[in-house]
């Protein structure tokens, strides 16, 4: 069939850029079909068909990868190459411009109806890659992301960090009942730390404590409610230092007599151990930190602080982890990207769960939030065993053995 040039622009261009028909069969195919239909709606139809055909597609008449979709499902070609197992073009479509956290009229992304669909080669393989894409960016410099599809976390969080720090925190039970006690932001609604939580305090002490003597040293960053270092106070520690930075919670720890008694700092973290030399404040037993509003990039200028920070190779860190978690695979991929890069400041993470019924959880204070229906996940770190570290330019460290090729020093 010849080529339907002439009648179209589209095709005309498309024409004029693919090879001839001798060279390649698709061209024939993908110039006729152009003349009935668009880009797009070819490359949603042909998502499992033959990379050629979607090379011609995509790269010579432009159909988009991110944006097109199925209008009755919200399918893009990745959602239909996943949940067909076509793992070549899932492969082809990511390394092309496709979205993995792209989502569906329903909400799921294209792991997630891979792994629905048993595939799980292909699942796998969605997995690794955002994992190894969420891992990189955050030793890149923070730019703004074109939308949510492109990173569902990563945000400029200084607008809220300064917003809360502005804000009226109040202590209070929105039910009237001590179950729903909170500390909630009024500026917002949204509630900082919530009486629901503390099944998973109590477990995080728990797991932070179990075997260690008494009168270990502890460091808590962020008192909220006062949780965890209620647990904590049950190991009678011999140091327990608090650093917490929001007044109205300073005025709260005076009230309740957790102010002053004991070892605190009232600065915010991690600019406060950043400054303070590692005497000054000391070396710990047990770690722990749970601040509000800061987002992961925060945590990350945590983490190299806390080798430093610990007493020895007995000695365990722990933190909330709520990053992605209104998705369970989204909550699996950051954990495994935690786990990265706490190994890469040459920390080992064991993780555990604790589960909380969703109906009992709530976030803001005005707005209904459906609860987490799946654990929480509990990361417990300790010093890993010294292993020949690299440094990447523009990327960071590489826990790596060999030395990698980019590596411009290597320390161990
Ligand atoms: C979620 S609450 C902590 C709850 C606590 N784990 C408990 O068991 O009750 C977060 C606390 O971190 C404090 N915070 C937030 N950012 C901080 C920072 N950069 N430095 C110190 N404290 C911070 C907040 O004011 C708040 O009191």
């Amino acid at each position: 069939m010849p080529a339907a040039t002439g009648t179209n622009p589209i095709v005309d261009s498309v024409d004029r850029r693919l090879p001839s028909f001798d060279e390649d069969p698709d061209r024939d195919l993908v110039a006729s079909m152009l003349s009935y239909t668009t880009p797009d709606c070819i490359l949603i139809n042909f998502a499992c068909g033959p990379i050629s055909l979607l090379e011609k597609v995509v790269c010579v008449a432009k159909a988009d990868l991110r944006e097109a979709c199925c209008p009755f499902s919200g399918y893009t070609a990745l959602h239909f190459a996943a949940e067909m197992g076509v793992e070549e073009n899932v492969r082809w479509m990511l390394d092309h411009g496709s979205a993995w956290n792209g989502r569906d009229r329903l909400g799921n992304r294209a792991i997630d109806l891979a792994r629905k669909e048993g595939h799980q080669e292909c699942s796998k393989f969605l997995f690794e890659y955002a994992v190894e894409k969420e891992y990189a960016r955050y030793y890149l410099p923070y730019t703004t992301p074109p939308d949510e599809w492109d990173n569902p976390v990563d945000k400029d969080r200084t607008p809220q960090v300064e917003g809360y720090f502005k804000s009226v925190v109040m202590y209070t039970s929105p039910q009237q009942t001590a179950h729903d006690f909170a500390m909630v932001d009024m500026g917002t609604g949204t509630g900082v730390m919530m009486e629901w939580e503390r099944p998973l305090m109590k477990e995080t002490a728990r797991l932070l404590l179990e075997g260690l003597p008494k009168g270990v040293r502890i460091l808590n960053v962020g008192f909220g409610l006062g949780i965890i270092d209620t647990y904590f106070q049950e190991n009678c520690p011999s140091n327990h230092t608090i650093i917490e930075a929001h007044p109205n919670c300073i005025d709260f720890m005076r009230k309740t007599r957790w102010f002053g008694e004991r070892n605190r700092h009232t600065e915010r973290s991690p600019q406060l151990v950043s400054k303070v030399s590692r005497e000054e404040i000391g070396r710990f037993d047990v770690v722990y930190f749970d601040t509000f509003a800061e987002g992961y990039r925060a945590y990350m200028e945590f983490y190299q602080y806390l080798p430093s920070l610990l007493s020895g190779p007995n000695a365990r860190v722990s933190f909330f982890h709520g990053l992605g978690a209104h998705s369970l695979t989204v909550y699996e991929i950051y954990s495994e990207v935690i786990s990265r890069h706490l190994y890469d400041v040459g920390l080992n993470v064991d993780w555990s769960e604790c589960h909380i019924p969703p109906e009992v959880q709530w976030i803001s204070y005005s707005e209904g939030v459906d609860g987490q229906n799946h654990p929480y996940k509990i990361p417990i770190c300790r010093l890993a065993p010294t292993v020949r570290r690299t440094v990447v330019p523009d990327c960071g460290w590489r826990g790596d053995f060999e030395a990698s090729p980019l590596s411009t020093k290597s320390v161990t």
